[in-house]
């Protein structure tokens, strides 16, 4: 469905998207792990047309494709949902949904359609709200109900979810979850989900990235990934929360290094437990280790 090959982002010296190459299914849910400043924003962003790539491809159903902006994305089916909610305050749930694409009848706004439409996919959100509720009435996990809707209205075939239940609490983040998955198999809607939340990427995602200074250090199920993480950088990411519960599930360490960008070094040399001298010298590429499972060290992990 959605392929990206060797996507490079740079901002002055700092390589945000080192080299990023991932494929993801129709109907599949991808998760991007990473600690902060990891690049995983950015690379969502190239992929929803709100940045360009300084070099690397995307394919879209085996199309090459390149944006140039959200809007060029959102009428190949991609579309972004901000973390930053983006709901306009002074219109109503309908107006939200449909703006920028307002029903016109006679040359005046159709708002009897507009109403129609915004209450189909409502509904297919599973909302029980009107179409004229006003939206900043509206608790925070239902505005992202809305905004899933709006996504959805706009036929995206790809979500690109920038942690989209950090705001929620627990019992609105797995309504929301619920939903995600039930339009990932009714209707084959393909996500990218970032998320510093690692219950909800083991319980959500069909296959999981670990994203560490702009480049993928570790890919595979989460099944592979939470119980047999090879990178040592997963692993501490993954011993810091030994049991996946509510309570303890929040995870935002290991904080980052500082940026090496000129280094050949491995870029987790400076914090890994098990460096050895390679390790300074020469940058790990991705290499299989098991069926669906890559990593990137130069440890002997088999
Ligand atoms: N517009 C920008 N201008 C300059 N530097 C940027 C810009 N956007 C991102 N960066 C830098 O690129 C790197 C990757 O940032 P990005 O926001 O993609 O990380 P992230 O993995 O999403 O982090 P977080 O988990 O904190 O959201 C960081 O070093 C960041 O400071
Ligand atoms: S390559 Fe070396 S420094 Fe990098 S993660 Fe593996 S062991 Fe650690
Ligand atoms: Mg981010």
């Amino acid at each position: 469905m959605i392929r990206v090959r060797d996507i490079r982002k740079s901002f002055g010296s700092i390589a945000a998207v080192d080299g990023v190459t991932f494929e993801v299914h129709r109907g599949e849910i991808f998760g991007l792990l990473g600690p902060n400043g990891a690049g995983k924003s950015t690379l969502m962003k190239i992929l929803a047309g709100v940045l360009t790539p300084d070099s690397g491809e995307v394919f879209l159903s085996g199309q090459s494709v390149r944006f140039a902006g959200v809007r060029d994305a959102v009428r190949a089916g991609i579309a972004l949902v901000h973390q930053e909610l983006n709901l306009a305050d002074n219109l109503d749930i309908a107006g939200n949904i449909a703006l920028g694409r307002e029903p016109n009848r006679f040359g005046f706004l159709d708002r009897k359609a507009m109403h129609t439409q915004a209450r189909e996919w409502i509904e297919r959100v599973g909302l029980d709200l009107s179409p004229a509720s006003d939206v900043s009435t509206l608790s925070i996990g239902r505005r992202q109900m809305v905004e899933i809707a709006k996504a959805l209205s706009l036929r995206a075939k790809v979500l690109i979810l920038d942690e989209p239940t950090s705001s929620l609490d627990v019992s609105v983040q797995a309504q929301v979850l619920n939903l995600m998955q039930d339009l990932a198999q009714q209707y084959g809607v393909t996500y990218l989900l970032i998320s510093h939340d690692l219950a909800v990427v083991n319980h959500l995602c069909d296959e999981v990235a670990v994203l560490y200074q702009g480049r993928v250090v570790e890919q595979g199920s989460p099944q592979t990934l939470f119980r047999a993480a090879a990178h040592p950088y997963t692993q501490a990411l993954l011993a810091a929360v030994p049991r996946l519960e509510p309570s303890a599930r929040r995870q935002r360490s290991p904080t980052p290094p500082a940026r090496q960008p000129s280094a050949q070094a491995c870029p987790y040399a400076a914090r890994c437990p098990q460096a050895q001298a390679v390790c300074d010298i020469s940058r790990p590429e991705l290499r299989p280790l098991g069926k669906h499972h890559t990593v990137a060290c130069h440890l002997d992990l088999s």
